[in-house]
């Protein structure tokens, strides 16, 4: 005890493949399998270090050094196991690209506030920062007053992705015309980031805007790249084909920045066959409390398991060392703090808050001009009229054996307000006929030209 240990050992060809985690814990006496960490080079070769405590227990704040782009545009997010720093690409200063970065993980493994850590150190290096909050704000509340544009629905979501494409395509007209072929990272224009957490609730099946945002996302990860438009996705996915199929993702994320945090159970899978992580390679599951359960006996008064958790840790699968477990800086309090964590708005600094080009204010879009007011304009010209315009679609009502959609989308919102998601979610599972996402949206539309339902803010409540 007490002593790190490094061993060296040869592995056949190509690497171990799979191996049994606990069982080399048992042979070499640790009884908890964070303390040791086994590092392969894909060859021949792996390293095993065996840690007197857990390396990744205790977690610094990040330092202003951190948080500040580095020559190569990269920021330090936290530290690996062996106390390297983990550096991540906010923009490549050879290619002159924005970068594309997914943040994945389960629920509760710390999305929300890496992705802080992440809007704090953009907000500090001059970038833009658009951001979508689809848990209605709730996952980065720090985040409001600190970014340029910051939404909390659906619908501000889908129209924020429109205007960063049509920003992106600004952009790529007017450096055309000037002959540049890149974005320079010293460039009149900032950087332009687009940042959507909880992003699933967007691109998954059955969502009601998923095939049109997932759309945009690809054509933001095409558009946006050259002329220093990125985007980001923070998502609890246990499958790529929950986020607007695989195909957008992979294209968006093999030359951007994977980070998956603790993840359910398919994902390892996927991401292999997806090509997001190299066959052969393994990575040592990230459990969810620290440290070594004691078994206890249930005469045992004090049953409660309040070892520490593992949020923040993570791999960063497109780094410099994919199959180390890091750790995210500390980012606020682990303790939950009523109402802002003073801590994390520290982090953000009280500088200004940095604004898009004038020259592409006016391409940004109506919603843009109106973002912070609560008011949400309609999503398609269509939707403003009587409400007739869009076709009703089919098996949407049934008379007589049950109700018809517009009555089911009132008895939901007799429980209070709900934003479209909300809707579509209560009546998939208020046990009546199955709805299409156009279905629910169009009568939304309906009910709310009826006067029956109002809608701010993106929220629908009961009109009295
Ligand atoms: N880097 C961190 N520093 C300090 N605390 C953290 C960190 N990451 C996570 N936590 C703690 O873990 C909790 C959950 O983290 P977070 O909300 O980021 O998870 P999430 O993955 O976004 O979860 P969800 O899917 O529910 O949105 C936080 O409330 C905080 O207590
Ligand atoms: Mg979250």
């Amino acid at each position: 005890m007490g002593q790190l240990y490094e061993i060296e050992i040869a592995t056949p060809y190509g690497g171990l493949g799979r191996y049994d985690h606990m069982a080399l814990c048992a042979a070499l006496r640790v009884d908890d399998p964070a303390r040791v960490v086994v590092e392969q080079d894909g060859m021949s070769r792996a390293l095993v270090t065996v840690y007197p405590s857990n390396p990744l227990a205790a977690t610094p704040a990040p330092t202003d050094h951190d948080l500040t782009m580095d020559r190569k545009g990269r920021i330090v997010i936290g530290r690996y196991h062996n106390g390297r720093p983990v550096h991540l690409r906010l923009y490549d200063i050879l290619t002159g690209s924005a970068q594309r970065i997914a943040l994945f993980g389960t629920t509760g493994a710390g999305k929300s506030r890496s992705l802080q850590l992440i809007l704090a150190a953009l907000k500090r290096n001059g970038a833009v920062t658009w951001l979508a909050d689809l848990k209605s704000g709730q996952s980065v509340p720090e985040a409001k007053g600190q970014v340029d544009w910051h939404a909390t629905t659906q619908e501000e979501a889908f129209h924020m992705l429109r205007a960063a494409v049509a920003v992106a395509e600004e952009r790529m007209r007017r450096y055309a015309s000037l002959g540049r072929t890149a974005f320079l990272k010293d460039d009149p224009d900032p950087l332009l980031f687009v940042w959507i957490d909880e992003a699933n609730r967007l691109l998954e099946k059955g969502a009601p805007y998923r095939d049109e945002a997932t759309a945009l996302v690809k054509e933001l990860g095409r558009t946006g790249r050259s002329v220093g438009v990125g985007a980001g996705l923070a998502a609890q996915a246990s499958h790529l084909e929950e986020m607007g199929g695989s195909d957008t993702l992979r294209g968006m994320l093999k030359e951007g920045e994977v980070i998956l945090l603790r993840w359910s159970s398919g994902m390892m899978r996927q991401l292999v066959s997806d090509g997001l992580l190299p066959t052969g390679e393994q990575l040592q599951p990230i459990p969810k409390y620290l440290g070594v359960r004691t078994l206890r006996s249930r005469l045992d008064a004090d049953a409660d398991d309040d070892r520490p958790g593992t949020q923040g840790m993570a791999y960063h699968l497109t780094g410099e060392h994919p199959t180390a477990m890091l750790r995210f800086s500390r980012v606020g309090s682990i303790a939950p703090t009523p109402g802002l964590d003073p801590e994390i708005v520290e982090l953000y600094g009280d500088g200004p808050v940095p604004a898009l080009e004038a020259t592409s204010v006016d391409l940004a879009g109506e919603q843009y001009a109106v973002r912070g007011t609560g008011v949400i304009l309609p999503l398609y010209d269509d939707e403003s009229g009587d409400g007739t315009s869009a076709p009703a679609p089919s098996g949407a009502a049934s008379p007589g054996r049950s109700l018809r959609l517009p009555d089911r989308i009132i008895a939901a919102l007799r429980n209070g307000p709900l934003d479209t998601y909300g809707v579509l979610e209560a009546v998939k599972t208020d046990g009546g006929k199955a709805v299409k996402p156009g279905s629910v949206r169009n009568a939304l539309g309906d009910l709310k030209a009826d006067g029956r339902i109002t809608s701010d803010g993106g929220m629908h409540t009961l009109a009295d």
